[in-house]
C-alpha cells in the first residue's frame, strides 16, 4: 500500500508537466493520514512554493479560521492541491497540468480514504462536479461514490470580495453539522 511519504517522494521528482521547471519546492500536501476530511485547493502560490507547504499565506490563515467553524483543526484534516507545483505568476493551472497531476491526487485519496472531500475553488470542484458553476453549488454536499464532496468557494476570493466571507463561513458551519450527522 502506497503511503503519503511514498507519494510525496514521487511528487518531488515528477517531470510530467512543465510546472516543475519554474517551481522552488513541490507542495505535496500535508495533514492527518487518517483524516475524515481532505481539502483540495487549486495550486501553490509564492509562499507555499517557498516553504513546500499548502495554504501558508493569507488564504491559509483564513482557511484555519474557517476550519474552526466546522469544529476542525488543521491537524485533523489533510490539505492538498490539484497541482503540486506553483504555476508561473500564479496563473490558473492548465488542463494538461491538472491531468498530469491527477494520479498523485488519486493516490493520496486512496491512501487517506477520507469520508469528505472539500474542494476549494472552481478548479478542484471541476474534478468531481464537472460543468457546474461554483457560485451556484457552493456548500451543497454531493455523494460521489462512497464519499461526500462539498464544493466551497476558494478562501482567496473572500480576501478581495468580502461578501464571499459570509458565504464561506456559513458553508463551513454547515460542514460541521454534516460531519456530526453523517457517518460512513
Ligand atoms: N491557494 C491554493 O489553492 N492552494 C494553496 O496551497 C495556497 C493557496
Amino acid at each position: 500500500m502506497d503511503t503519503l511519504s511514498d507519494i510525496a517522494r514521487d511528487i518531488a521528482v515528477c517531470t510530467a508537466c512543465a510546472l516543475c521547471i519554474g517551481a522552488t519546492n513541490p507542495v505535496p500536501g500535508e495533514g492527518s493520514p487518517t483524516a475524515r476530511v481532505m481539502l483540495i485547493g487549486e495550486a501553490p502560490g509564492a509562499n507555499e512554493d517557498r516553504l513546500g507547504r499548502p495554504f501558508v499565506g493569507a488564504s491559509g490563515k483564513l482557511l484555519d479560521q474557517l476550519l474552526l467553524l466546522a469544529g476542525l483543526q488543521r491537524s485533523d484534516v489533510f490539505i492538498a492541491n490539484v497541482v503540486k507545483h506553483r504555476p508561473p505568476d500564479n496563473r490558473d493551472p492548465l488542463p494538461d497540468e491538472i491531468a498530469a497531476c491527477r494520479p498523485f491526487l488519486l493516490r493520496q485519496l486512496a491512501a487517506i480514504n477520507p469520508e469528505f472531500i472539500v474542494t476549494l475553488g472552481r478548479h478542484a470542484a471541476g474534478r468531481w462536479l464537472p460543468n457546474s458553476k461554483i457560485t451556484q453549488i457552493h456548500g451543497k454536499p454531493h455523494m460521489v461514490g462512497q464519499r461526500v464532496v462539498v464544493p466551497m468557494l476558494h478562501p482567496a476570493t473572500a480576501l478581495y470580495q468580502r461578501s464571499n466571507l459570509a458565504l464561506l463561513e456559513a458553508d463551513f458551519r454547515e460542514l460541521g453539522v454534516l460531519m456530526r450527522t453523517h457517518g460512513r
